[in-house]
C-alpha cells in the first residue's frame, strides 16, 4: 500500500483557524509518501528514507517520546489505536519533498500519509471520515509533538482539489472549493532561509494570547470579536485580536476578488495580510521581511509570509510581466491525500 499526502500553501487567512475563523489554503504538488507492507507481530518498523534513520514502534504508539519525525509516527499510531482502529504490524518507508520547517506543512503531510497507509494496509473496511482524520492528526501535533496548531494544514491536505483553493470556515467546518483561475498569473513561494519549529517558536505563545483575549472578552471564540471590543483589551492582546477580525474579512474579500477575476485586488489583500502579521501579530522576522522585499522588487502583485510565521516560506502572486527572484518555485494547487495503490492485503 502506498499513500501520498500533499503539503499546503495558504493563500490568505493566517492564525484564524484556531480562532474559529476563515482561511483559503490549497494542497500543493509536493508531499509525503508512505509505503506500507504487512509484517508479522504487533510492531511497526519505520524508515525515514531521506534521513537514513529507522525506528520501531508498538501499535499502541507506546507513549515514549523523543524528538523529531519518530514522534509523528508514535503519535499517529497512538491516536489511531485510541480511536478504535484495528491496526496491524507493518514495515513503513517514508519519503517526501516538502521542506521540513518551511511553513508548507510537511508535518501534516506526514501524519495524513501515515494514517492513510496504516489504515489501508490493515484492510480498514470503509474509508475513514476525513474531518475525523484531520482532528486525529491535529491531536498528534498538539498532544504528542507539542505544537498547539489548528486544523488548517490537515484539512487542506485531506480535501485539496486540483486548480482550486478551499474556503474553510473553522467554526462550522464547511469547506467550499474556490476555483483558482489565474490565467497567465502565477503563485510562487520563496524560502526565507529561516527554519521555524512550531513547538519551539512563539506560535504557542500567540495562541495563548488569543485564548487570554477570548476569556477577557467573555466570548465563545474570537470569531465573535468586534472592532469596538478592542478598547477593552490591554496591549498586545488588542493588536492580536484586530489581526484576527480583519484577517477574516480579508478572506472573504479575497474569495470575492477571485470569483470576480480581480487578481490585482487579491494581491493587495495579500500585502495587507502580511502587514498585519508583521505589525499586529508580530510574527515576522528580518529574513522574512528581506524575502518579501525581494519579491516586491521583482514586481509581485502581493507577497506575504505563510503558515505559523517566525520564518518559513513567503507566498507571492505574480502578474504575467513580473520577474521573480531565481529561488522562486511555482505553487500548483493540487489534489488532496490519496492511496495510490489499493490492492487489498490477503488475510
Ligand atoms: C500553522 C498551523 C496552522 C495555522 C497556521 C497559521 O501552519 O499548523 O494550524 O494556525 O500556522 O495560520
Amino acid at each position: 500500500m502506498v499513500a501520498f499526502a500533499p503539503g499546503r500553501a495558504n493563500l490568505i487567512g493566517e492564525h484564524t483557524d484556531y480562532n474559529d475563523g476563515l482561511s483559503v489554503p490549497f494542497a500543493i504538488e509536493q508531499g509525503v509518501r508512505v509505503a506500507a507492507e504487512l509484517r508479522d507481530g504487533d510492531r511497526v518498523n519505520a524508515r525515514a528514507i531521506d534521513r537514513g534513520e529507522e525506528d520501531s514502534f508498538a501499535l499502541s504508539g507506546d507513549g515514549k517520546r523523543r524528538d523529531g519525525w519518530a514522534d509523528f509516527v508514535r503519535g499517529t499510531l497512538g491516536e489511531l489505536t485510541a480511536a478504535g482502529y484495528e491496526l496491524r504490524g507493518a514495515v513503513l518507508e517514508i519519503s517526501g519533498d516538502v521542506p521540513a520547517g518551511g511553513g508548507l506543512s510537511s508535518s501534516a503531510a506526514l501524519e495524513v500519509a501515515l494514517c492513510l497507509a496504516l489504515l489501508a494496509v490493515a484492510g480498514a473496511p470503509k474509508p475513514a471520515d476525513r474531518v475525523a482524520l484531520a482532528r486525529l492528526c491535529s491531536r498528534v501535533e498538539n498532544d504528542w509533538v507539542g505544537a498547539h496548531t489548528g486544523l488548517l494544514d490537515q484539512l487542506a491536505s485531506l480535501f485539496g482539489e486540483s486548480e482550486h483553493a478551499l474556503r474553510i470556515d473553522f467554526r462550522t467546518l464547511e469547506i467550499r472549493p474556490v476555483p483558482l483561475r489565474l490565467g497567465e498569473w502565477r503563485l510562487v513561494t520563496v524560502p526565507s532561509g529561516e527554519r521555524h519549529s512550531l513547538a519551539a517558536s512563539r506560535y504557542n505563545e500567540r495562541r495563548q494570547e488569543c485564548e487570554r483575549a477570548r476569556i477577557e472578552l467573555g466570548l465563545d471564540s474570537l470569531r465573535d470579536a468586534r472592532l469596538e471590543d478592542l478598547e477593552r483589551l490591554p496591549g498586545p492582546l488588542d493588536r492580536r485580536v484586530r489581526h484576527v477580525i480583519e484577517e477574516n474579512a480579508r478572506v472573504d474579500g479575497a474569495v470575492g476578488a477571485l470569483e470576480a477575476g480581480d487578481l490585482g485586488q487579491v494581491g493587495r489583500l495579500l500585502d495587507a495580510s502580511h502587514a498585519s502579521l508583521r505589525d499586529l501579530y508580530e510574527s515576522s522576522t528580518e529574513a522574512v521581511e528581506r524575502t518579501v522585499m525581494r519579491l516586491m522588487q521583482g514586481g509581485a502583485a502581493g507577497a506575504r509570509m505563510m503558515g505559523g510565521g517566525f520564518g518559513g516560506h513567503v507566498l507571492a502572486l505574480l502578474a504575467p510581466d513580473a520577474r521573480p527572484p531565481r529561488d522562486a518555485r511555482p505553487l500548483v494547487p493540487s489534489a488532496g491525500a490519496r492511496v495510490l495503490s489499493s490492492q487489498r492485503p490477503s488475510r
